[in-house]
């Protein structure tokens, strides 16, 4: 596996040999136009809603995590697949796809610090504690898709399942029919979107979460509290969705009528509860979509995408829910500069930052993720 765990600024000048043109470059759009028509069909290009505008303009297909690792599946006739995400997206799309077709991340360095909060070692020693405290067989891992493809494949082995925001639910219910009534869930790595399902759409209650945090020797719990909870919440966030606080809500309901708070399920508990309306990226833009003009929204998500519903629906009144600027700083280093750059080198014969998950890794982390694609009903794909 490529990328992972190094200091982006020393990497950025591995990642791209050859030139990275300027950013300045007042040709980059006609470049990157030049190099995906020179491509045609060999290459599919996938843009997750978080990308910024201009490389978004060149995604052949945009979407939420969910959507875009079935769609990286379907074009099995494409040789290179252009993923404008970051890297546990790519790293997806790699064992979704075939063998012969090669995954490009335009920037090594496009990680995600949720996805790094959760690292193997890490999750075994907590899965030995849990075996110590002889509740393992009861319990189900599950893994947000925002975690490293070894994550997964630990899941994929131990009888567990990957999850998006989009089917966390649905995923949840899936689990707990696991193992019986005595069913535990240990949900990795994201707490707040483990907390706000189980609690608010499974019914379960804040008692029955328990938070394993890796950083303290036996993840900060008993025995006893493992055998009593029913979700054991890891230690993770989104730095991203974790700032909006429930104050800015409750200041905009002050100052904006009639005001919509509309927000993913990334965010903390405390906010999700003062919120209207929560769900996945693909869900915030169907609900703008669908309301009426004049309607007011606030959105909790990254800034790309409020920014581009904003401009999309000028006649809805939308702002974004923070006073300060919360882009996602790995998700904005795909930038058109690196988008030419990888692009114009598999022009020239050169697939450059090949995203390539190990065989064995990969036999687990495609079960994980095929139970996944497989769960039933709607909700799996909203
Ligand atoms: P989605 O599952 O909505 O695509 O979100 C991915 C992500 O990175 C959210 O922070
Ligand atoms: Fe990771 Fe959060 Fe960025 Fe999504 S928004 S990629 S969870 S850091």
């Amino acid at each position: 596996m490529l990328g992972r765990g190094v200091d982006p600024d020393s990497e950025r000048g591995v990642d791209c040999p050859g030139s990275l043109p300027p950013a300045s470059d007042p040709d980059l759009v006609a470049r990157a136009q030049a190099a995906k028509d020179a491509l045609g069909d060999r290459v599919f290009v996938l843009g997750h809603h978080y990308q910024r505008d201009e490389v978004i303009a060149f995604a052949d297909v945009t979407g939420d995590s969910f959507k875009l690792a079935k769609d990286a599946a379907g074009r099995p006739d494409a040789e290179f697949i252009v993923f404008c995400g970051v890297h546990f997206m790519a790293e997806s799309a790699d064992i979704l796809t075939s063998p012969n077709q090669k995954v490009i991340l335009p920037d090594l360095a496009a990680g995600c610090s949720m996805a790094d909060m959760a690292r193997l070692p890490q999750v075994e020693d907590a899965w030995d504690a849990m075996v110590e405290a002889g509740i393992a067989d009861s319990v189900v891992p599950v893994t947000y898709m925002n975690s490293s493809a070894d994550i997964k494949a630990f899941c994929g082995r131990n009888g567990g399942a990957v999850c998006t925001s989009s089917n966390a639910k649905t995923a949840l219910e899936w689990a707990y029919d696991q193992k019986g009534p005595d069913t535990k869930v240990l949900f990795m790595p994201d707490q707040h979107l483990g907390r706000n399902t189980a609690v608010l759409q499974l019914g379960l209650s804040l008692e029955d979460c328990v938070v394993w945090n890796p950083h303290l020797p036996s993840g900060g719990l008993t025995a006893a509290q493992l055998h009593e909870s029913k979700m054991i919440l890891w230690k993770g966030h989104c730095s991203v969705h974790g700032r909006f606080s429930p104050e800015v809500v409750d200041t905009l309901r002050a100052t904006i009528p009639g005001v919509n708070i509309l927000v993913h399920p990334e965010c903390t508990h405390e906010v999700v509860l003062k919120a209207d309306l929560v769900g996945s990226t693909e869900f915030i833009i169907k609900t703008i979509e669908a309301a009426p003009a004049g309607s007011s929204w606030a959105i909790g998500t990254e800034l790309n995408l409020v920014q581009r519903l904003a401009n999309a629906h000028p006649d809805k009144n939308i702002s974004f829910l923070d006073k300060t600027v919360c882009y996602c700083s790995t998700m904005n280093r795909i930038d058109l500069p690196h988008f030419v750059w990888a692009m114009e080198n598999l022009v020239a014969g050169n697939v450059v930052n090949v995203i390539e998950v190990d065989p064995e890794t990969e036999k687990w982390a495609g079960i994980a993720l095929q139970r996944m694609l497989d769960l039933p009903g709607k909700s799996a794909r909203d």
